[in-house]
């Protein structure tokens, strides 16, 4: 029996796959490399010394989901497949909508056909909006997000609950992410974004190595301890590890499952700043600049339900976050492409 990894070659995917190779796992990767280099994969032979099986290809597509259920005896999927730039989409919201909900409606069309009937979906913090409660707790309701990106989250949660009510037969974990950083700890594979990075962390190690001048710190006039926002920072290879403990809740009978996947800590832009400076002992030029818009002042997690009910915690901390994004930064000053 194998897990089928969509986006598999992407950031949390791959890292994703090396747990799941190295918990005994096998497993079949569908990715149309739209935001990923199939180097990633061959990184992941490298550590885990495992072979993944790889199809290029589309979840839009159906004949390839045919293909890959008819060649391959798949249990469940983990569907990482999806376009994540906030930014992007709201100019490209219809690309947005078309790839990440038509695209899960797809592949869970075809899973269905072919019996399959578990699914592991990569959400995020972003559906609680402006969250109604801190630390949120998966109990928090959903709220209104601030770009299609976010809606596309928020709608496939719902697409997939309704279709777990309607047929009972799935298991469908609902995983919301807070805000992954770090890299493998070999430093042979990581986050690798095309363009100017709009994400914190590789906006720093892209200071770091030289390649930005400054880091711009998006508003410190915020209702928090220091004026800037606060998230909550997670390891991703604490994020992956969390993937292969929620694979238990997709057990006959256990119908919908909500998970918060963070650290339960909230650090701001500065402290990320500082512990970084401190973990890689270096000095980060930046600046304060305007808030940016749509960003909320504060968003971390209550991830006790994980651990109550997954047994699994985060267990990296922010020294080896900062440690590990700039080790594979160094090491691959062009990601994927040297
Ligand atoms: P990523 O872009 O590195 O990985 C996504 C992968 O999906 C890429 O390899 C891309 O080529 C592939 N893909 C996209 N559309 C596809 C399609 N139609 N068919 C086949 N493959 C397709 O992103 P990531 O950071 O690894 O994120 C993985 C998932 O987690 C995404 O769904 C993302 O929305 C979600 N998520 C990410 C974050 C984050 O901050 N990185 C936070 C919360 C949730
Ligand atoms: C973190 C903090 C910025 C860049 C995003 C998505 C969310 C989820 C995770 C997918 C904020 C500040 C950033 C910079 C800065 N992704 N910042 N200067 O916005 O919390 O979450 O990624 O689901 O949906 O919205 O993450 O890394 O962009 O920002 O000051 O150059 O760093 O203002 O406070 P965010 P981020």
């Amino acid at each position: 029996m194998a897990i089928l990894v969509t986006g598999g070659a992407g950031f949390i995917g791959s890292h994703t796959v090396v747990e799941l190779l190295n918990a005994g796992h096998e497993v079949v990767v569908l990715d149309n490399l739209c935001n990923s280099n199939p180097k990633s994969l061959e990184r992941v032979k490298e550590i885990t010394g495992k072979e993944v099986k790889f199809y290029e290809g589309d979840i839009l597509d159906r004949d390839i989901l045919q293909k890959i259920f008819r060649e391959n005896d798949i249990e469940s999927t983990i569907h990482f497949a999806g376009l994540k730039a906030v930014g992007e989409s709201v100019h490209k919201p219809i690309e947005y909508y078309e790839n990440n909900i038509a695209g899960t409606v797809t592949l869970v069309d075809e899973m269905r056909k072919a019996g399959i009937k578990n699914i592991i979906f990569s959400s995020s913090a972003t559906v609680y909006g402006d969250p109604a409660e801190i630390p949120i707790t998966e109990n928090c309701p959903k709220g209104v997000c601030t770009n299609p990106y976010g809606w596309t989250k928020w709608m496939i949660e719902q697409i997939l609950t309704d279709l777990q009510k309607a047929d009972p037969e799935w298991n469908v974990v609902l995983l919301r992410y807070f805000n992954p950083i770090g890299a493998h700890p070999t430093g042979k594979m990581g986050e690798n974004p095309n363009g100017i990075p709009n994400n914190l962390m590789p906006y720093i190690t892209q200071v770091a190595i030289g390649k930005l001048e400054k880091l711009s710190i998006f508003g410190n006039d915020y209702d928090t301890p220091d004026g800037t926002c606060v998230r909550d920072y997670i390891h991703v290879m604490d994020l992956a590890s969390g993937h292969v403990a929620a694979l238990k809740k997709l057990a006959p009978g256990s119908g919908l499952s909500i998970y918060n996947l963070g650290t339960g800590i909230g650090y701001s832009v500065l402290d990320i700043v500082h512990n970084f400076e401190k973990a890689n002992d270096m000095k980060l030029n930046y600046v304060m600049a305007p808030r940016r818009a749509g960003d909320v002042p504060q968003c971390y997690s209550d991830a006790s339900k994980a651990e109550r009910e997954l047994g699994w915690k985060a267990k990296y901390g922010i020294f080896e976050m900062c440690r590990d994004s700039w080790n594979w930064q160094k090491s691959n000053p062009n990601g994927y492409e040297d």
